[in-house]
């Protein structure tokens, strides 16, 4: 018994050493070089002491709650008829300050990584039931009751791709040493695994709030070429009519179904005879919008990022920009997060947002909902580029009040 409490009393007190010394050394740290670009799990605060912005760099607002809690980025997109979204990972649920960001700003969630293929997709199941078997897990279904309970619309994230998609699923036996399968057999395995998606979110009291489901991701390239994947040497090249066909067989009438892809401002014109390609019998359409992943820089001319949304949204479907970050400098030049490349971001978000707002206030352009692919530069995949919102210490930055249209904390200052 004694010798239990003595046990005790040496683990609280471990305990406790360990927990000062953890927080004397900062918060745990986002190591951006353990990230694979396809799975980017966010760290749990996102911070990094030896990363943050210097005084002078952080908006004079920042330590002001009171304007902050008066500040609402969903209240401003409401005013154009748009939801506003962020990614969601499960972490975040569970922490107090950047729940409260997401609830006090967004109304709308994409999972960043729990609803994609290789997350839903469970290979002994699918071996014991000889075709592809759906499971939410249970962190996915954690974010979908937070979801649900906090009043939060849903972009369903995604179905068909070629990364974060496990290879057994294309295999003989869903078994990798064996074959590729024919197009009979990923056509049956690709109907079964899109009627189980919409299913499953049906079962679970989900399906009422998912307005957008990226059917397909990432399909083609910049040359007007289709990707090659394993969709596509199953099936063949109309593998992505099939998905949108079995898409609105099996999905509710008010999911919205899109094709997301990246570079949009470089592949326009090949996503506008494409879509004229997923039509039924009737002509009509099989697909109610592209998604653009907006993965953008400070340097990316917003010209002609405003030309390939005017050509897309020729096409009469609705636009969503889904996973929008503005990287500060250019691709392959990312910039450090002085003072004025931060001003320069903040009018960046506050031209495209603008830009955004007059088309679709003018009925140039439909769009619902805008999805930034997270809120503070700690936590996102491209984090070394400081792409969003708020800084590593949660504090809004010009970027924030750009996307919020306050011109005069934007960075226009000077
Ligand atoms: C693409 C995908 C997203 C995400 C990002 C990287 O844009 O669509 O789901 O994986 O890459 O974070």
């Amino acid at each position: 018994m004694g010798e239990k409490i003595m046990k005790k009393k040496l683990a609280l007190l471990l305990a406790g050493l360990l927990v000062i010394s953890f927080v004397g050394c900062g918060t745990p740290k986002d190591d951006p070089t353990q990230k694979d670009t396809n799975s980017t799990e966010m760290s749990e605060t996102g911070e990094d002491s030896q990363n943050q912005p210097t005084e002078s760099q952080k908006p004079e607002t920042e330590n002001s709650e009171d304007k902050q809690v008066d500040l609402s980025l969903k209240d401003v997109f409401a005013e154009h008829g748009m939801k506003v979204g962020t990614c969601l990972s499960p972490q975040m649920i569970g922490n107090a300050q950047m729940s409260k960001i997401i609830l006090g700003q967004f109304n709308s969630v994409t999972m960043e990584n729990a609803m994609k293929p290789d997350a839903i997709l469970n290979q002994s199941k699918s071996v014991q039931e000889g075709n592809l078997v759906v499971e939410f897990k249970q962190d996915l279904v954690k974010m979908l009751n937070w979801a649900k309970e906090n009043n939060l619309g849903v972009r369903g994230h995604t179905i068909v791709w070629h990364s974060q998609t496990p290879d057994w699923i294309f295999h003989e036996d869903f078994d990798m040493s064996k074959p590729l399968v024919s197009r009979e057999v990923m056509l049956d395995r690709l109907d079964h695994y899109m009627k189980q998606v919409f299913e499953k979110l049906e079962e679970g009291g989900y399906s009422e709030l998912v307005y957008a489901y990226d059917v397909a991701n990432e399909c083609w390239m910049e040359d007007g070429s289709m990707r090659q994947n394993n969709w596509k040497a199953t099936i063949g090249d109309d593998y992505l009519w099939h998905a949108f066909n079995l898409a609105n067989k099996y999905a509710p009438e008010h999911i919205d179904l899109y094709y997301n892809d990246y570079n949009e401002q470089f592949k326009e014109e090949t996503f506008v005879e494409f879509v004229k390609t997923l039509v039924d019998e009737n002509g009509n359409y099989l697909i109610d919008g592209i998604g653009l992943q907006a993965h953008l820089y400070t340097q990316d001319s917003l010209e002609e990022y405003f030309e390939a949304v005017d050509l897309l949204a020729t096409t009469g479907l609705k636009l969503e920009l889904t996973e929008l970050d503005v990287s500060l400098g250019a691709w392959q030049n990312t910039l450090a997060a002085t003072d004025d490349n931060l001003k320069a971001q903040g009018r960046f978000y506050y031209d495209l947002i603008n830009g955004l707002f007059e088309r679709v206030d003018a009925g140039k352009v439909k769009m619902d909902a805008l999805t930034f692919w997270g809120f503070a530069d700690g936590l996102s995949w491209r984090s070394d580029a400081s792409p969003l919102l708020y800084n590593k210490i949660y504090a809004p930055k010009y970027s924030y009040y750009g996307a919020m249209q306050i011109k005069d904390k934007a960075g226009f200052d000077d």
